[in-house]
């Protein structure tokens, strides 16, 4: 089965990480698409998104990262892939992760939205709590993956 894993990943954090690899276990082949959103505001540019996930994804084979533009069940439908895999960390993220699945079932009744969730020690774990933590210079080395830690402390201190 080929699976797609979308998101901003800005940056990618373990919590992430964590999701892939269950992800990458269930499936043959597993696409990172990372969305190119332009309208969206993102802190890492789309080429540093991708290079944190390569870098980060190094050693689960089956994993692809690439990114993608427009519509995420367009993408889907490109790279043949059965189904999208969504984290869901808390109550908070169901009624957009909710909306979201329906939406793109609403597109493609064939692809199911498979929701999968963290090890709790990630549960409150986002981007935004990375990019927080390591703008006033806190430690990150257990929130990302040890391969991008410097990268981003690099680019939210400005050292
Ligand atoms: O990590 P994020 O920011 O929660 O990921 C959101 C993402 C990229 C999965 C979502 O915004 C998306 O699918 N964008 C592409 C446009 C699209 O297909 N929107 C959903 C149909 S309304």
């Amino acid at each position: 089965m080929i699976g797609v894993y979308p998101g901003s990943f800005d940056p990618l954090t373990l919590g992430h990480y964590d999701i892939i690899s269950r992800a990458s276990k269930i499936c043959d082949k597993l696409y990172i698409g990372i969305s190119e959103n332009i309208t969206k505001k993102h802190y890492f540019t789309l080429e540093e998104r991708i290079f944190m996930a390569q870098e980060s994804l190094k050693d689960i084979d089956n994993v692809i990262v690439e990114s993608f533009k427009g519509l995420l069940i367009n993408y889907v439908d490109e790279k043949q892939a059965k189904c999208i895999f969504r984290g869901l960390r808390a109550v908070s993220d169901f009624d957009y992760e909710f909306q979201l699945a329906l939406a793109n079932r609403s597109m493609n009744n064939e692809c199911e939205t498979i929701f999968m969730v963290p090890d709790q020690k990630y549960i409150f774990l986002s981007s935004t709590i990375v990019r927080d933590i390591a703008s006033h210079n806190g430690d990150i080395s257990t929130l990302v993956p040890n391969e991008i830690k410097k990268f981003i402390e690099l680019k939210l201190n400005h050292k």
